[in-house]
Protein backbone atom coordinates (compact mmCIF):
# COMPACT_ATOMS: atom_id res chain seq x y z
CA UNK A 1 0.00 0.00 0.00
CA UNK A 2 1.05 3.55 -0.14
CA UNK A 3 1.05 6.32 2.40
CA UNK A 4 1.53 9.94 3.21
CA UNK A 5 3.05 10.84 6.14
CA UNK A 6 3.38 14.18 6.97
CA UNK A 7 5.78 15.53 9.51
CA UNK A 8 7.68 12.35 8.18
CA UNK A 9 10.98 13.72 9.06
CA UNK A 10 9.84 14.49 12.82
CA UNK A 11 10.66 12.41 15.83
CA UNK A 12 7.44 10.56 15.72
CA UNK A 13 6.54 10.45 12.02
CA UNK A 14 9.91 9.30 11.58
CA UNK A 15 9.24 6.04 13.49
CA UNK A 16 5.68 5.96 12.05
CA UNK A 17 7.75 5.65 8.28
CA UNK A 18 10.25 3.07 9.27
CA UNK A 19 7.16 0.80 10.88
CA UNK A 20 5.16 1.47 7.52
CA UNK A 21 8.58 0.50 5.49
CA UNK A 22 9.07 -2.72 7.83
CA UNK A 23 5.65 -3.62 7.35
CA UNK A 24 6.55 -3.81 3.01
CA UNK A 25 4.62 -0.14 2.57
CA UNK A 26 5.09 2.36 0.00
CA UNK A 27 5.83 5.97 1.65
CA UNK A 28 5.93 9.55 1.02
CA UNK A 29 6.86 11.77 3.29
CA UNK A 30 6.16 15.52 3.30
CA UNK A 31 8.22 17.71 5.62
CA UNK A 32 9.39 21.19 5.67
CA UNK A 33 11.77 20.65 8.09
CA UNK A 34 11.65 23.36 10.64
CA UNK A 35 11.47 21.11 13.53
CA UNK A 36 12.27 17.46 11.81
CA UNK A 37 15.81 16.68 10.13
CA UNK A 38 16.49 14.34 6.87
CA UNK A 39 18.61 12.51 9.45
CA UNK A 40 15.98 11.12 11.48
CA UNK A 41 14.79 8.75 8.02
CA UNK A 42 16.69 6.29 6.30
CA UNK A 43 17.43 5.97 2.95
CA UNK A 44 15.06 3.29 1.24
CA UNK A 45 14.09 2.38 -1.87
CA UNK A 46 10.12 2.60 -1.04
CA UNK A 47 10.81 6.09 0.70
CA UNK A 48 10.13 8.97 -0.76
CA UNK A 49 10.69 12.33 0.29
CA UNK A 50 8.89 15.80 -0.82
CA UNK A 51 10.24 18.69 1.27
CA UNK A 52 7.21 21.44 1.42
CA UNK A 53 5.23 22.98 3.49
CA UNK A 54 1.66 20.94 3.89
CA UNK A 55 -0.29 23.95 3.55
CA UNK A 56 1.47 24.49 0.05
CA UNK A 57 1.00 21.36 -1.08
CA UNK A 58 -1.13 20.59 -4.11
CA UNK A 59 -2.45 16.99 -5.43
CA UNK A 60 -0.12 17.22 -8.66
CA UNK A 61 2.23 16.64 -5.93
CA UNK A 62 1.53 13.01 -5.61
CA UNK A 63 1.15 10.13 -7.21
CA UNK A 64 -2.00 8.07 -6.98
CA UNK A 65 -3.47 5.81 -5.76
CA UNK A 66 -2.68 6.96 -1.97
CA UNK A 67 -3.86 4.20 0.19
CA UNK A 68 -4.29 7.00 3.61
CA UNK A 69 -2.49 9.85 5.12
CA UNK A 70 -1.13 10.19 8.40
CA UNK A 71 -1.17 13.54 9.06
CA UNK A 72 1.60 14.35 12.13
CA UNK A 73 2.71 18.08 10.89
CA UNK A 74 1.96 20.55 13.45
CA UNK A 75 3.59 23.37 16.09
CA UNK A 76 3.29 20.67 18.92
CA UNK A 77 4.21 22.92 21.80
CA UNK A 78 1.78 24.08 24.53
CA UNK A 79 4.20 27.12 25.18
CA UNK A 80 4.61 28.10 21.35
CA UNK A 81 0.08 27.90 21.27
CA UNK A 82 0.58 30.49 23.64
CA UNK A 83 3.05 32.70 22.68
CA UNK A 84 2.02 32.40 19.00
CA UNK A 85 -1.43 31.72 18.78
CA UNK A 86 -2.51 32.31 14.99
CA UNK A 87 0.74 30.84 13.84
CA UNK A 88 0.63 27.85 16.25
CA UNK A 89 -3.58 27.86 14.75
CA UNK A 90 -2.45 28.20 11.18
CA UNK A 91 -0.25 25.21 11.10
CA UNK A 92 -2.12 22.92 13.45
CA UNK A 93 -5.63 23.82 12.61
CA UNK A 94 -5.36 25.52 9.04
CA UNK A 95 -3.03 22.31 7.93
CA UNK A 96 -5.57 19.60 9.03
CA UNK A 97 -7.91 21.66 7.06
CA UNK A 98 -5.05 21.74 3.45
CA UNK A 99 -4.47 17.93 4.29
CA UNK A 100 -8.76 16.78 4.40
CA UNK A 101 -8.56 19.20 1.13
CA UNK A 102 -6.03 16.76 0.32
CA UNK A 103 -7.87 13.77 0.80
CA UNK A 104 -10.59 15.01 -1.45
CA UNK A 105 -8.74 15.93 -4.16
CA UNK A 106 -6.77 12.50 -4.13
CA UNK A 107 -9.68 10.38 -2.92
CA UNK A 108 -7.55 8.89 0.08
CA UNK A 109 -9.69 6.32 2.07
CA UNK A 110 -7.85 7.30 4.50
CA UNK A 111 -7.09 9.65 7.33
CA UNK A 112 -5.43 9.68 10.51
CA UNK A 113 -4.91 12.11 12.76
CA UNK A 114 -2.52 13.05 15.35
CA UNK A 115 -4.24 14.62 18.31
CA UNK A 116 -3.20 14.85 21.74
CA UNK A 117 -4.30 13.87 25.55
CA UNK A 118 -4.37 18.30 25.54
CA UNK A 119 -8.03 17.90 24.11
CA UNK A 120 -9.20 16.93 27.78
CA UNK A 121 -7.52 19.39 30.04
CA UNK A 122 -7.64 18.44 33.30
CA UNK A 123 -8.44 15.24 34.35
CA UNK A 124 -11.44 15.04 36.15
CA UNK A 125 -11.32 11.13 36.33
CA UNK A 126 -8.78 8.39 35.21
CA UNK A 127 -8.43 6.18 33.40
CA UNK A 128 -8.93 8.81 30.75
CA UNK A 129 -11.62 7.30 28.19
CA UNK A 130 -12.53 8.98 25.02
CA UNK A 131 -15.94 9.91 26.51
CA UNK A 132 -13.94 12.21 29.00
CA UNK A 133 -14.99 15.76 28.81
CA UNK A 134 -12.87 17.68 26.49
CA UNK A 135 -11.90 21.07 28.19
CA UNK A 136 -8.62 22.19 26.84
CA UNK A 137 -6.60 24.71 28.62
CA UNK A 138 -4.57 25.79 25.94
CA UNK A 139 -4.71 26.89 22.63
CA UNK A 140 -2.48 23.92 20.98
CA UNK A 141 -5.26 21.59 22.76
CA UNK A 142 -8.10 23.67 21.39
CA UNK A 143 -6.70 23.51 17.92
CA UNK A 144 -6.06 19.77 18.11
CA UNK A 145 -9.58 18.80 19.47
CA UNK A 146 -11.05 21.51 16.27
CA UNK A 147 -9.09 19.65 13.94
CA UNK A 148 -10.74 16.31 15.34
CA UNK A 149 -13.97 18.07 14.49
CA UNK A 150 -12.76 18.82 11.23
CA UNK A 151 -11.70 15.51 10.12
CA UNK A 152 -14.35 13.84 11.57
CA UNK A 153 -17.09 16.04 9.84
CA UNK A 154 -15.65 16.20 6.25
CA UNK A 155 -14.78 12.24 6.30
CA UNK A 156 -18.98 11.67 7.19
CA UNK A 157 -19.78 14.41 4.64
CA UNK A 158 -16.93 13.06 2.11
CA UNK A 159 -17.18 9.59 2.77
CA UNK A 160 -13.68 8.82 3.60
CA UNK A 161 -12.70 6.91 7.14
CA UNK A 162 -11.34 8.80 10.10
CA UNK A 163 -8.84 7.75 12.95
CA UNK A 164 -7.76 10.37 15.47
CA UNK A 165 -5.07 9.22 17.64
CA UNK A 166 -4.53 10.75 21.12
CA UNK A 167 -1.10 10.61 22.20
CA UNK A 168 -0.50 10.70 25.88
CA UNK A 169 3.28 11.25 27.21
CA UNK A 170 5.59 9.90 24.09
CA UNK A 171 9.37 9.38 24.58
CA UNK A 172 12.15 7.69 22.53
CA UNK A 173 15.08 7.57 20.46
CA UNK A 174 15.18 11.43 18.33
CA UNK A 175 12.60 13.02 20.57
CA UNK A 176 14.48 16.65 20.52
CA UNK A 177 15.46 17.23 24.31
CA UNK A 178 13.14 19.97 24.79
CA UNK A 179 10.24 18.99 23.99
CA UNK A 180 8.08 19.93 26.49
CA UNK A 181 5.86 16.60 26.51
CA UNK A 182 8.47 14.22 27.47
CA UNK A 183 10.88 17.16 28.95
CA UNK A 184 11.17 15.59 32.26
CA UNK A 185 12.45 12.10 30.31
CA UNK A 186 14.87 13.77 28.00
CA UNK A 187 15.88 16.00 31.01
CA UNK A 188 16.64 13.18 33.61
CA UNK A 189 18.57 10.81 30.98
CA UNK A 190 20.69 13.63 30.37
CA UNK A 191 21.28 14.85 33.98
CA UNK A 192 21.75 10.74 34.94
CA UNK A 193 24.35 10.53 32.13
CA UNK A 194 26.27 13.32 32.97
CA UNK A 195 26.06 12.60 36.95
CA UNK A 196 23.93 15.64 37.92
CA UNK A 197 21.63 16.10 39.99
CA UNK A 198 18.12 15.68 39.54
CA UNK A 199 15.13 18.44 40.10
CA UNK A 200 11.36 17.22 40.72
CA UNK A 201 8.63 20.43 40.40
CA UNK A 202 6.47 18.89 43.04
CA UNK A 203 6.40 16.37 45.35
CA UNK A 204 7.38 13.60 42.70
CA UNK A 205 4.08 11.86 43.44
CA UNK A 206 2.67 13.47 40.16
CA UNK A 207 1.53 10.75 37.05
CA UNK A 208 2.22 10.27 33.57
CA UNK A 209 0.74 7.20 31.64
CA UNK A 210 5.01 7.73 29.28
CA UNK A 211 4.78 6.09 26.32
CA UNK A 212 7.47 4.55 23.70
CA UNK A 213 7.38 5.92 20.17
CA UNK A 214 7.13 2.00 18.93
CA UNK A 215 4.13 1.78 20.61
CA UNK A 216 2.87 4.87 19.29
CA UNK A 217 4.32 3.86 15.50
CA UNK A 218 2.68 0.65 15.43
CA UNK A 219 -1.21 2.53 16.57
CA UNK A 220 -0.46 4.81 13.35
CA UNK A 221 0.17 1.42 11.13
CA UNK A 222 -2.99 -0.39 12.25
CA UNK A 223 -4.87 2.84 12.28
CA UNK A 224 -3.88 3.50 8.68
CA UNK A 225 -4.89 -0.63 7.02
CA UNK A 226 -7.70 -1.32 10.16
CA UNK A 227 -11.12 -2.08 8.01
CA UNK A 228 -13.35 0.51 8.41
CA UNK A 229 -17.09 1.85 6.81
CA UNK A 230 -16.22 4.68 4.24
CA UNK A 231 -17.44 7.54 6.47
CA UNK A 232 -16.13 6.38 10.21
CA UNK A 233 -14.64 8.04 12.82
CA UNK A 234 -13.23 6.28 15.44
CA UNK A 235 -10.90 8.31 18.21
CA UNK A 236 -8.44 6.33 20.38
CA UNK A 237 -6.38 7.08 23.30
CA UNK A 238 -2.79 6.17 22.96
CA UNK A 239 -0.68 5.23 25.89
CA UNK A 240 0.45 1.90 27.72
CA UNK A 241 -2.88 2.21 29.86
CA UNK A 242 -0.36 2.58 32.93
CA UNK A 243 0.60 5.35 34.89
CA UNK A 244 3.93 6.21 36.67
CA UNK A 245 5.04 8.82 39.32
CA UNK A 246 7.89 11.02 38.99
CA UNK A 247 9.63 9.41 41.40
CA UNK A 248 8.72 5.79 39.89
CA UNK A 249 10.58 7.05 36.88
CA UNK A 250 13.71 8.48 38.81
CA UNK A 251 13.59 5.04 40.48
CA UNK A 252 13.57 2.81 36.84
CA UNK A 253 16.00 5.19 35.70
CA UNK A 254 18.34 4.45 38.84
CA UNK A 255 18.34 1.21 38.03
CA UNK A 256 19.43 2.04 34.32
CA UNK A 257 21.88 4.63 35.31
CA UNK A 258 23.16 2.33 38.82
CA UNK A 259 26.91 4.73 38.69
CA UNK A 260 24.53 7.94 39.33
CA UNK A 261 24.91 9.11 42.93
CA UNK A 262 23.50 12.67 42.69
CA UNK A 263 21.22 14.46 44.48
CA UNK A 264 17.69 14.14 44.01
CA UNK A 265 16.11 17.48 44.41
CA UNK A 266 12.15 18.86 44.98
CA UNK A 267 11.19 22.22 44.17
CA UNK A 268 7.88 24.14 44.32
CA UNK A 269 5.30 22.33 41.78
CA UNK A 270 4.70 25.03 38.67
CA UNK A 271 1.21 26.27 37.94
CA UNK A 272 -0.82 24.79 35.16
CA UNK A 273 0.94 21.32 35.57
CA UNK A 274 -1.80 18.55 35.33
CA UNK A 275 -1.58 16.10 38.89
CA UNK A 276 -2.31 12.88 37.06
CA UNK A 277 -3.12 11.66 33.65
CA UNK A 278 -3.49 7.85 32.51
CA UNK A 279 -4.76 6.62 28.98
CA UNK A 280 -7.72 3.88 29.18
CA UNK A 281 -6.57 2.32 26.10
CA UNK A 282 -9.90 -0.30 25.80
CA UNK A 283 -11.20 1.66 22.84
CA UNK A 284 -7.55 1.13 20.72
CA UNK A 285 -7.72 -2.29 21.77
CA UNK A 286 -11.24 -2.75 20.61
CA UNK A 287 -11.03 -1.29 16.86
CA UNK A 288 -7.48 -0.96 15.92
CA UNK A 289 -6.05 -4.24 17.99
CA UNK A 290 -4.12 -1.99 19.72
CA UNK A 291 -1.69 -3.42 22.75
CA UNK A 292 1.35 -1.33 24.19
CA UNK A 293 4.21 -3.76 23.56
CA UNK A 294 7.03 -2.35 24.98
CA UNK A 295 6.99 -1.16 28.56
CA UNK A 296 8.07 2.01 29.84
CA UNK A 297 11.38 -0.09 31.45
CA UNK A 298 12.45 -1.75 27.77
CA UNK A 299 11.95 1.84 26.10
CA UNK A 300 14.14 3.44 28.62
CA UNK A 301 16.77 0.88 28.12
CA UNK A 302 16.18 1.26 24.04
CA UNK A 303 16.04 5.42 24.61
CA UNK A 304 19.37 5.08 26.47
CA UNK A 305 20.98 2.36 23.97
CA UNK A 306 20.50 4.64 21.35
CA UNK A 307 22.30 7.59 22.36
CA UNK A 308 25.99 8.67 21.60
CA UNK A 309 28.05 8.45 24.66
CA UNK A 310 28.65 11.33 26.60
CA UNK A 311 31.67 13.25 25.81
CA UNK A 312 34.52 14.89 27.92
N1 LIG B 1 5.58 14.16 21.42
C1 LIG B 1 4.46 13.88 22.09
O1 LIG B 1 4.48 13.36 23.22
C2 LIG B 1 3.11 14.17 21.46
C3 LIG B 1 1.96 14.01 22.23
C4 LIG B 1 0.72 14.27 21.66
C5 LIG B 1 0.64 14.64 20.32
N2 LIG B 1 1.79 14.81 19.60
C6 LIG B 1 1.64 15.19 18.18
O2 LIG B 1 2.43 14.31 17.40
C7 LIG B 1 2.84 14.97 16.19
C8 LIG B 1 4.34 14.83 16.00
O3 LIG B 1 5.00 15.44 17.10
P1 LIG B 1 6.55 15.24 17.38
O4 LIG B 1 6.70 15.19 18.85
O5 LIG B 1 7.08 14.14 16.52
O6 LIG B 1 7.10 16.66 16.89
P2 LIG B 1 8.22 17.03 15.80
O7 LIG B 1 8.39 18.49 15.89
O8 LIG B 1 9.42 16.16 15.97
O9 LIG B 1 7.50 16.64 14.43
C9 LIG B 1 6.69 17.51 13.67
C10 LIG B 1 7.17 17.44 12.23
O10 LIG B 1 6.29 18.19 11.41
C11 LIG B 1 7.06 19.02 10.51
N3 LIG B 1 6.20 20.15 10.18
C12 LIG B 1 5.72 21.10 11.04
N4 LIG B 1 4.90 21.93 10.38
C13 LIG B 1 4.87 21.50 9.08
C14 LIG B 1 4.17 21.95 7.92
N5 LIG B 1 3.37 23.02 7.94
N6 LIG B 1 4.36 21.28 6.75
C15 LIG B 1 5.18 20.20 6.71
N7 LIG B 1 5.85 19.73 7.78
C16 LIG B 1 5.68 20.37 8.96
C17 LIG B 1 8.32 19.38 11.31
O11 LIG B 1 9.39 19.76 10.50
C18 LIG B 1 8.57 18.05 12.03
O12 LIG B 1 9.35 17.17 11.23
C19 LIG B 1 2.36 16.41 16.33
O13 LIG B 1 1.13 16.53 15.64
C20 LIG B 1 2.14 16.57 17.82
O14 LIG B 1 1.18 17.57 18.09
C21 LIG B 1 3.02 14.61 20.14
Amino acid sequence: MHFIVTGGAGFIGSHVTEQLLSEDHYVTVVDNLTTGNLNNLPEHPRLKFLEKDILACQPEDFSKPIDGIAHLAATPSVTESWLQPLAAHHNNLSATIAVIELCQALEIPRLVFTSSAAVYGNPVQLPITETHPTSPISPYGLQKLVSEQYASLFAQQFGFSMVALRLFNVFGPRQAPNSQYSGVISIFVNAMRQGLPITIYGDGTQTRDFVYVKNVANAFAKALITSLTSGSCIVANVGTGKSISLVELVDILKTCFPQWQSELKFAPARPGDIKDSQADISNASTHLDFTSQWSVESGLQYLIESLDPVKG
